[in-house]
């Protein structure tokens, strides 16, 4: 299963000179062509789900397949939520698969953005989810994401900078040092002195938005001084165009298949070549083996109850249901009844847990520790649970041959 812990991908381009692209997917034929483009430059590689996008995208169904990719990969993935809208929605992102988040309040006054950013990382790295912060603002310039970045650029200040991350605990940080979303008219000017300065004072993974329209020699300098992540949309987005309009002349039946034929080629060509020129191709190995893998835990809680009828052992496996459900990190929660009357336990509620820390920390969110104490212990003592990881997931990610030899 080579999704990876995002934290140890990041820490290995951080710690090697080179860059993970985190490539936005705004549908099927772009997730097929990162996908195949990873593969074929064995690059780590992070999808990249832009909470924008969800009108066009819709995160619910869309989420299975980007898993799926992920698991039947040969190469290590991270799956990150990118501008989130809020600690909810990047909550509910989390209970879907991901294992990276940024909310967006870059826009706000340090304080604010300081104080949303904190509590976004305590909820998050209680689920095992790093988090990347934003300081400084990287506007829209032109194009299809530009207008979704208003404003102008504000450079990060060296001095924030370091406050922010002592007081947030981010894991990586985005920096505005003159990129720009969307399609940059005329040349972008970076401020290359004041990147060294940042990342000789944090020492994290600095992150670049608006990835697209730089030269190669940019791209370099940019690596060298901390960049181990670089967002990278518009560039997809023009090529996909541009094949359709392709499509278009050469289509006379205006087929809807025939439209989008070879997308997920021409997404894959140009992400390959970011790969290529970011110095990630080849490195997917050496990522498989020193980063943690990231692998679901079943948690079963097993369990009889007394003093109560069937009505309230009901209510009880409902409101169990509810208050499970509620904790960041836990996935799915099926409640489930013995089929035999005989059955040495009569009750469970099987909890996938997105991650190993949920183990621990679920047990100390408010509202189970609430419904814990006055409800469930109050009819039910003795109680089973088990913490497992399925032997497939396992298998798979500690031998990361298996992956090969299923190849
Ligand atoms: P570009 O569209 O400029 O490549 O930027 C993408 C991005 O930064 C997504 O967050």
């Amino acid at each position: 299963m080579p999704l990876v812990d995002m934290k140890d991908m990041l820490h290995h381009a951080y710690r090697h000179g080179y860059a993970v692209g985190a490539f936005d997917l705004v549908s099927l034929d772009f997730l097929e062509g990162i996908m195949m483009a990873a593969e074929q430059a064995r690059a780590p590689v992070i999808l990249n789900l832009v909470e924008s996008h969800f009108k066009s995208i819709d995160i619910e169904l869309v989420m299975p397949a980007v898993e799926a990719a992920a698991t039947r990969a040969l190469v290590p993935v991270a799956i990150h939520l990118d501008h989130s809208a809020s600690i909810d929605s990047a909550v509910k992102a989390i209970n879907r698969g991901c294992n990276g988040v940024k909310v967006d309040a870059a826009h706000l006054d340090f304080t604010e953005n300081t104080h949303i950013t904190k509590a976004m990382v305590e909820t998050a790295h209680a689920c095992g989810v790093s988090v990347e912060g934003e300081l400084g603002c990287v506007p829209g310039a032109n194009g299809e994401d530009a207008e979704r970045h208003p404003g102008d650029i504000c450079y990060t200040s060296l001095a924030e900078a370091k406050a922010y991350v002592e007081r947030t605990n981010v894991d990586f940080l985005a920096i505005a040092i003159g990129t720009m979303h969307g399609d940059i008219k005329g040349k972008p000017r970076l401020d290359y002195q004041r990147l060294k300065q940042i990342n000789e004072k944090l020492a994290i993974p600095l992150v670049i938005h608006g990835g697209t329209g730089l030269s190669d020699d940019q791209y370099r300098r940019l690596i060298a001084n901390g960049v181990a992540k670089i967002n990278y949309f518009t560039a997809l987005s023009k090529v996909a165009v541009k094949k359709i309009k392709e499509n278009t002349r050469t289509n006379n039946a205006c087929a809807y298949t025939g439209l989008l034929k070879d997308i997920n080629q021409v997404v894959a060509g140009e992400v390959e070549r970011c790969m290529r020129m970011w110095g990630s191709a080849g490195r997917a190995a050496e990522v498989l083996a020193q980063c943690g893998s990231w692998t679901p835990v079943e948690h079963m809680i097993m369990f009889n109850v007394e003093g109560v009828d069937k009505v309230g052992a009901d209510m009880l496996m409902a409101e169990g249901q509810r208050v499970l459900s509620a904790i960041p990190g836990v996935r799915e929660v099926f409640s489930g009844e013995a089929m035999q009357d005989n059955a040495k336990y009569h009750y469970t509620w099987l909890v996938r847990f997105c991650h190993p820390k949920l183990v621990d920390s679920y047990q100390q969110h408010p509202a189970y520790a609430a419904f814990n104490s006055k409800l469930l212990r109050t009819v039910s003592n003795k109680r089973v649970t088990i913490d497992f990881q399925t032997m497939q997931a396992r298998t798979a990610s500690v031998m990361p041959g298996f992956q090969e030899a299923r190849a």
